[in-house]
């Protein structure tokens, strides 16, 4: 029977329960008890200042540990499968066909001494066992479709002779290659200039759309999650401390609302408003205090703050707040 009502919840292709990733035998817990769900077809946003924890859960949720970093503890189930408990191979089977990631910096994401048009191929004749004139043309085929001018040019081009931009358009084609189901995407637009920026993340849009992709987008400027995504996750101190609409307009934690007043003004509305920063800075790696992590930065903090973590409590519209303060903050 087909489900015509959209007031259904929509079954979690994705779900984080109690993950930790840490440094130096687990003295330093980057990622502390991090629980979210990640909705069939939906795009979440996962926003935060630097240093939060942001990369780590993107690492970890593809089986990669940077920096030394390691995997303590925690479930991350993908379709209902176990991922922390698959071997190197049924992992490197998942990644790309079913789960890929579009990194940070697209140059450590290729190889300098290949070219573009053959590592592209290269997926398509590794992972779909494709003869090379078939991978070659299905490569030139995507490198059109991510809006390169001259995509035969690129095929034969080197990594280095391409801008920022045009890179990054490279990292979209090779993580949606296999067309996986979720994508799990890190800052894809914070090294490039703002027009290039919005060109990348419409590309973006109009892949996912099309293609129905379940998303986990990273980022620093919460305006972008506006018409992209359907929920935010406001990470601090690597706990999420809000679930929250992806446009803010609902947000109570006073950290959310903290990144609100931190953003420059709208140059199309607000010009007379001044951001304002939140006073102190991000807590040093770490920094695991008995209470909230947001505490010594709160203007609405009470006594009970600094002496007990808040659970994640879960508030009509799925969202969720963890908070002492009781809701409107
Ligand atoms: N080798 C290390 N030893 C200890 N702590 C580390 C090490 N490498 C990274 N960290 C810490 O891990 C934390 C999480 O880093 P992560 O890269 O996930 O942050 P992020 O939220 O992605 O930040 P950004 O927005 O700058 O990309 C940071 O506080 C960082 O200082
Ligand atoms: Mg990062």
């Amino acid at each position: 029977m087909t489900n015509t009502n959209n007031l259904v919840p929509r079954e979690a292709i994705l779900k984080v329960r109690d993950l930790v990733v840490s440094f130096e035998r687990g003295r330093i817990k980057a990622v502390n008890g991090l629980n979210f769900d990640l909705e069939s077809g939906q795009v979440v946003g996962l926003v935060g200042e630097s240093g939060s924890g942001k990369s780590l859960t993107a690492f970890s949720l593809m089986g990669l540990t940077p920096y030394g970093a390691k995997r303590e503890s925690g479930s991350i189930t993908f379709k209902g499968l176990e991922l922390t408990t698959l071997s190197p191979k049924e992992r490197r089977e998942l990644c790309g066909r079913q789960m890929g990631m579009v990194f940070q910096e697209p140059l450590t994401a290729l190889n300098p001494v290949f070219t573009i048009g053959e590592q592209v191929a290269e997926i398509f004749r590794l992972r779909l066992n494709r003869k090379p004139k078939e991978a070659r043309e299905m490569a030139v085929e995507l490198l059109a479709r991510v809006g390169l001018p001259n995509p035969s040019a690129a095929y034969k081009s080197y990594p280095h002779r391409f801008s920022g931009g045009m890179r990054q358009r490279v990292v979209i084609a090779m993580a949606l290659a296999l067309n996986p189901e979720l994508v799990i995407a890190d800052e894809p637009t914070t090294a490039l200039d703002p027009t290039i920026a919005s060109q990348i993340i419409r590309l973006l849009k109009d892949m996912i759309q099309e293609r129905k992709t379940s998303v986990l987008f990273i980022t620093h400027n919460l305006r972008l999650l506006t018409g992209l995504a359907q929920r935010a996750l406001v990470m601090y101190a690597g706990v999420v401390v809000e679930e929250t609409a992806a446009d803010f307009s609902a947000a109570l934690h006073p950290y959310s609302r903290g990144l609100i007043k931190a953003l420059p003004p709208n140059p199309s509305q607000d010009t007379s408003r001044r951001p304002q920063a939140i006073p102190g800075g991000p807590p040093p790696p770490g920094f695991t205090p008995p209470g909230c992590p947001f505490e010594p930065r709160c203007a609405e903090r009470l006594a009970i703050c600094a002496q007990s973590l808040p659970p994640l409590r879960a508030l009509p519209g799925q969202r969720a707040l963890r908070c002492h303060n009781e809701p409107p903050c």
